[in-house]
């Protein structure tokens, strides 16, 4: 028989096979296209478990995925089920081996291949395999065919099985990284949403601070006439010689209190945001010494209602004289003052003095002897509506606007305002002012 002849049944064979190679050539092509298409994991485990059962002509194909140390049997296409859904260590099964040696398996007779677990496979119809690994840039799984017979698997299937593994590698991939863009493009959108959401709120609470800040004059506005009326009463009556001493001591509550009404108006309405910035000192030559007694005065029965007294020290003889805005000073030391009356324990000392630093600057001092104020807390006291809440020693509560006022104030005149401890204890409130 001639060998070469058309008769040849070795090479009609050939020509067979060469058929079934390029026809397989492009089922898998088409095969590696629609793995592209796939949009989810699940959708390749089922299309290429079937697709490597057609493309070499198996009775059964299985796509192991690598879970942790496990192979887990995770989509089977077959004559009669195998293992779908089960998990075995990678030590003792073939899809193990092939994952971690990273190249294929090729068993043409199950029973005389040591890596083959015998119980594991001898309920099943599987008597010869190839398996190979699907990995991109880490193991991702393997990809088995089975048949029920003991078989020579050809190197045609075998490169035709890895070729549908490796496509398979790339869709998986490519189906993490697009998960991976999803993910980034939603928590953008989710962040992207709590942004405007902020933006909304601090809108809103510049509108409620507005609005608050609108009542908050109208109150301080409508407050002042009568506070003003209530003190000037309460004066009249402590001025008189006859005056009982309970009824002293009454009209010097009321005048305390109607003192206290409008120093809180007058800062409301100075601290307020539409005001801020909007201080322009009326300069005028002010004698410090006669300030200080002015205030004292003023004071005074404020400090007699827990027997303290507010010390007066102008400085060099001849006392202080700076440049300022009366008014607004009057009302920086009315506020120190009280504070550190309000501060300062029972039949404590209240100084308020000033010196002369040097031809440019007067620095006023207002001290006391209460518990003074942490260094951490420093900068803070001077913000709006800041109180060092829960404190012993404060005796009523403020609104948390009399030292942003001062500091207003202060820094209008072009002056600084600090808090520094008093020697010997207590807060000692430095008012740097442009001589
Ligand atoms: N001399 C002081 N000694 C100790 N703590 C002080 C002293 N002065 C101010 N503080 C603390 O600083 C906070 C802010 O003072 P600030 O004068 O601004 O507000 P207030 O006195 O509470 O209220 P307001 O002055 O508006 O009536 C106070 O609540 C108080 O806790
Ligand atoms: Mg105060």
């Amino acid at each position: 028989m001639n060998s070469n002849g058309p008769d040849d049944p070795a090479r009609s064979g050939g020509q067979e096979l060469s058929f079934r190679e390029n026809h397989g050539a492009e089922r898998l092509l088409c095969a590696v296209q629609e793995l592209w298409r796939a949009r989810d994991l699940q959708s390749i485990l089922q299309f290429t478990a079937r697709a490597a059962r057609e493309l070499t002509g198996a009775d059964g194909a299985s796509f192991v995925l690598r879970d942790g140390e496990l192979c887990h049997y995770a989509q089977e296409d077959a004559i009669s089920s195998l293992w779908q859904g089960r998990r075995f260590p990678m030590s003792s099964c073939v899809s193990g081996w092939v994952m971690q040696h990273r190249s294929p398996a090729v068993i043409d007779d199950i029973a005389l291949d040591p890596r083959v677990p015998l119980d594991v496979y001898r309920p099943t119809f599987v008597r010869s395999m190839a398996m190979v690994p699907i990995h991109a840039r880490v193991p991702l799984g393997a990809l088995g065919i089975y048949w029920r017979s003991a078989r020579v698997i050809a190197t045609q299937e075998l490169t035709m099985l890895q070729a549908l593994a490796d496509g398979a590698a790339l869709a998986m991939e490519n189906i993490l990284l697009r998960e991976g863009a999803d993910r980034a493009a939603a928590r953008m959108s989710e962040l992207e949403a709590a942004t405007r959401d902020l933006a909304e709120q601090c809108q809103a609470l510049a509108d409620g601070q507005r609005q608050n800040d609108a009542l908050n004059e109208l109150l301080a506005h409508d407050l002042r006439s009568p506070a003003a009326g209530i003190m000037l009463v309460a004066r009249s009556r402590l001025r008189d010689p006859d005056i009982p001493e309970r009824e002293q001591h009454r009209w010097s509550k009321v005048l305390c209190s109607a003192e206290l009404i409008q120093r809180t108006a007058m800062n409301l309405l100075d601290t307020s945001s539409r005001q801020m910035g909007a201080l322009v000192p009326r300069l005028e030559e002010i004698d410090l010494a006669a300030l200080f007694r002015e205030m004292a005065g003023i004071l005074e029965p404020h400090a007699a209602s827990r027997e303290q007294r507010i010390e007066v020290r102008p400085g060099a003889p001849g006392g202080c004289r700076v440049r300022a805005d009366g008014d607004l000073l009057r009302r920086v030391l009315q506020n120190l003052l009280d504070n550190a009356l309000r501060h300062g324990p029972a039949r404590s000392a209240v100084r308020v003095e000033a010196r002369r630093l040097d031809a440019r600057w007067v620095e006023v001092a207002v001290r006391d002897e209460g518990p003074g104020i942490p260094v951490h807390l420093r900068d803070h006291i001077f913000d709006r509506y800041a109180r060092l809440d829960g404190r012993s020693s404060c005796l009523s509560a403020g609104r948390g606007l009399g030292l942003t006022f001062c500091k207003l104030a202060v820094e209008a005149h072009g002056g600084t305002i600090e808090v520094r401890d008093n020697e010997g204890g207590g807060s000692c409130f430095c008012v740097l002012l442009p001589a």
